[in-house]
């Protein structure tokens, strides 16, 4: 009879300060947020790719298992959940570095999509790479999130701008995805009005309800559908229309909102049952009531603010004090925020959106795992838990965004396995 491989155990010893982020089995909202559960001198213990213990380093090792478990010595570093970095447009042909030195000197995001560029641009370049090509390119980015501290990434179709490109890029996605170190969400992102249907946006709308999201459900693609609902991009009505035949197919909702300027979409998408609302950067405050209400996460994307400079960041303070479930991600794109980093996110969140770091880290994780619909599974280091943890080569939590712009991570692990180690 073959021999059955031993369980295997991983134990995080010596952990300065432990980030359970243990709480109520929901989103958090208001002060909830500022309540990350700090132990300090704690240890986590594993077992296989789920967590068996997270407390005080004394009980954690009073558990037979901690006897036979390989051990990980945090030696006084700050450890929390693998970050949940749940927006992204992860793969994308090319870098944008032109139009950043444009917009250096002047040209806006939207004067440069109208001629063309920005997204359009991406189409035209993902339309000459093969599938092989994209997935490859995607798989060589995902260990950039890796190696920042995140475990669990949403990445974004949207660069097809047709049904064939469309599949293209959720195939590739889905490729990556299997050889991936971190997990991988897809989602189909109706992202732009391709040039042809300019003078008739509906045809293309109707063409996405009819043909792209029935195949995508069919084939299992995708797990959320998303719409750039904005000015010079997808109308109200076209939103609600594709996010109506999501429905049908019995795919979850996601929606750009209010990020160039203010159409409703939050609103629209709160009364439709979407996971997420994000961007929201303009937000009124029947938006903040209609939220508030809901059962939606607003998943705010500051990067996208400092690239562009628009000036508007969202109003963080007055959803979280208004009891708006709040999250943060990269937004990682070659338009608007071109970076893997959360670390980055958090400084910007406490710095520029008078996010307390607590509510930054509770954003990033927790919350993050609630807006992939993933919260009752990831975001927080408890019993029972999936094993995804990040170590912080720092031993006070909120320095991980007071020294801002910089990578503190010194080790990663998912699923009970050790995938980045530091040096
Ligand atoms: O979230 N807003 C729409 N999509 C991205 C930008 C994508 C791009 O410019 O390539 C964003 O900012």
């Amino acid at each position: 009879m073959p021999s059955k491989s031993p369980t295997h155990h991983l134990l995080v010893l010596n952990c300065g300060q432990l980030l359970t982020l243990k709480g109520p089995r929901r989103p958090r909202r208001g002060a909830e947020m500022g309540d990350i559960g700090l132990i300090r001198n704690g240890a986590v213990l594993m077992q296989e790719g789920d967590i068996l213990a997270a407390g005080p380093q004394g009980s954690v090792r009073r558990r037979p298992e901690a006897r036979r478990a390989e051990v990980l010595d945090a030696q006084g570093r700050v450890v929390l959940p693998g970050f949940v970095d749940s927006h992204t447009h992860a793969l994308y042909p090319a870098s944008r570095v032109d139009e950043y030195v444009m917009r250096i000197q002047g040209r806006t995001y939207q004067r440069i999509a109208k001629a063309g560029g920005g997204i359009q641009a991406s189409a035209r370049r993902l339309r000459g790479m093969t599938e092989a090509m994209l997935a490859r390119r995607l798989t060589e980015a995902l260990p950039q999130f890796v190696r920042h501290g995140t475990t669990t990434v949403e990445v974004k179709s949207g660069y097809g701008l047709e049904v064939a490109q469309e599949l293209k890029m959720l195939r590739a996605i889905r490729t990556a995805a299997i050889t991936s170190p971190i997990e991988v969400v897809p989602t189909l992102l109706a992202h732009a009005i391709p040039a042809r249907y300019r003078t008739c946006p509906s045809a293309y709308t109707t063409e996405f309800r009819l043909r792209l999201i029935p195949s995508v459900a069919r084939k299992g693609l995708a797990e959320f559908v998303d719409v750039f609902c904005d000015r010079g991009f997808f109308s109200l009505g076209d939103t609600r229309r594709i996010l109506a035949s999501a429905l049908e197919s019995g795919l979850k909702l996601k929606i750009h909102a209010e990020q160039l300027a203010r159409t409703g979409a939050a609103t629209l998408a709160a009364g439709l049952g979407a996971v997420s609302a994000d961007h929201v950067d303009r937000l009124s405050a029947s938006d903040i009531r209609a939220l508030a209400k809901s059962q939606m996460i607003a998943t705010l994307l500051p990067g996208s603010v400092l690239h562009l400079a628009s000036g508007t960041f969202a109003p963080a303070r007055r959803l979280i004090d208004g009891q708006v479930p709040v999250a943060l991600a990269t937004n990682f794109n070659p338009g608007s925020s071109p970076t893997p980093n959360m670390q980055m996110i958090l400084s910007l969140a406490c710095s520029q959106m008078r996010m307390t770091p607590a509510e930054a880290v509770t954003a990033a994780t927790i919350n993050g795992a609630y807006a992939l619909d993933r919260g009752h599974r990831l975001g927080s280091l408890e019993a029972g838990k999936q094993a995804d943890v990040a170590i912080m080569d720092l031993t006070d939590y909120r320095e991980i965004p007071y020294y801002f712009g910089m990578n503190h991570c010194w080790g990663v692990i998912k699923r009970g396995q050790i995938v980045y180690k530091k040096g």
